[in-house]
């Protein structure tokens, strides 16, 4: 399996605009858009290529286009939410699928309350979500997805835990894993350090 950190100067820049807590949910939001694009960028970047012949203005030409499967956008409720708008500026033909989990707030395990995806099922899932903490979430619903299915996954977070990312990598080793850092650890109540909070709070300022 491929873990893949994006180190780009833009997006470490602007995840580092999300991490300051004096960052405002106006902009926290905003930012989290830019990155998904910047970072959409990457988690395409294998998409097949077949040629077509058009005419420019000055000459015919084999010119590429993308040849590849059809793609799912699918986002962890609710953080993943604020990953979505990014993601579809990319890819506009994109079909949205949801999962809704929460973590139990005393246990830190995901709790399942939303599921719909497209029926198609040979569709590339990109499931988007920002935090992966124990990786509970991240493993949870990647197992519904594949239950229903899916078989073609690729999961973009931002931030992520050494044990989280572990987690999800033993349980799900054909998924390749897509991030813009990977923190130090989790404090006593499963949060990132040093992380940027709660990322559902911060986009919806549910504070
Ligand atoms: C957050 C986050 C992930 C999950 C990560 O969601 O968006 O889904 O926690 O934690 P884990 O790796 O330990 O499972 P949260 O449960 O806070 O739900 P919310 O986005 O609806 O607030
Ligand atoms: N969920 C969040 O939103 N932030 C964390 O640090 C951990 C889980």
């Amino acid at each position: 399996m491929a873990i893949h950190i994006i180190d780009h100067p833009l997006v470490q820049h602007k995840l580092s605009l999300m991490r300051n807590k004096e960052t405002s949910t106006m902009k926290f939001r905003e930012l989290l858009q830019e990155i998904s694009m910047l970072m959409g960028y990457e988690v395409t970047r294998d998409m097949p290529i077949t040629y077509e012949e058009i005419e420019t203005p000055l000459m015919p030409m084999n010119a590429p286009k993308i040849a590849g499967k059809k793609v799912v956008i699918a986002p962890i409720l609710r953080a993943g939410l604020g990953m979505v708008e990014g993601m579809l500026r990319l890819i506009p033909s994109a079909r949205v699928g949801h999962i809704g989990l929460y973590r139990d707030e005393e246990t830190c395990t995901p709790v399942f309350y939303y599921y719909k995806m497209p029926k198609d099922k040979d569709r590339l899932v990109i499931l988007v979500d920002p935090m992966l903490a124990t990786g509970g979430s991240a493993c949870d619903a990647i197992s519904r997805l594949k239950k229903d299915g899916f078989k073609d996954i690729k999961m973009m977070g931002l931030v992520a835990s050494p044990q989280g990312l572990k987690t999800v990598m033993d349980q799900h080793p054909d998924v390749e894993i897509y991030l813009a850092s990977l923190d130090e650890g989790l404090n006593e109540r499963n949060y990132i350090l040093p992380g940027l909070g709660d990322a559902g709070d911060r986009i919806f300022g549910t504070k």
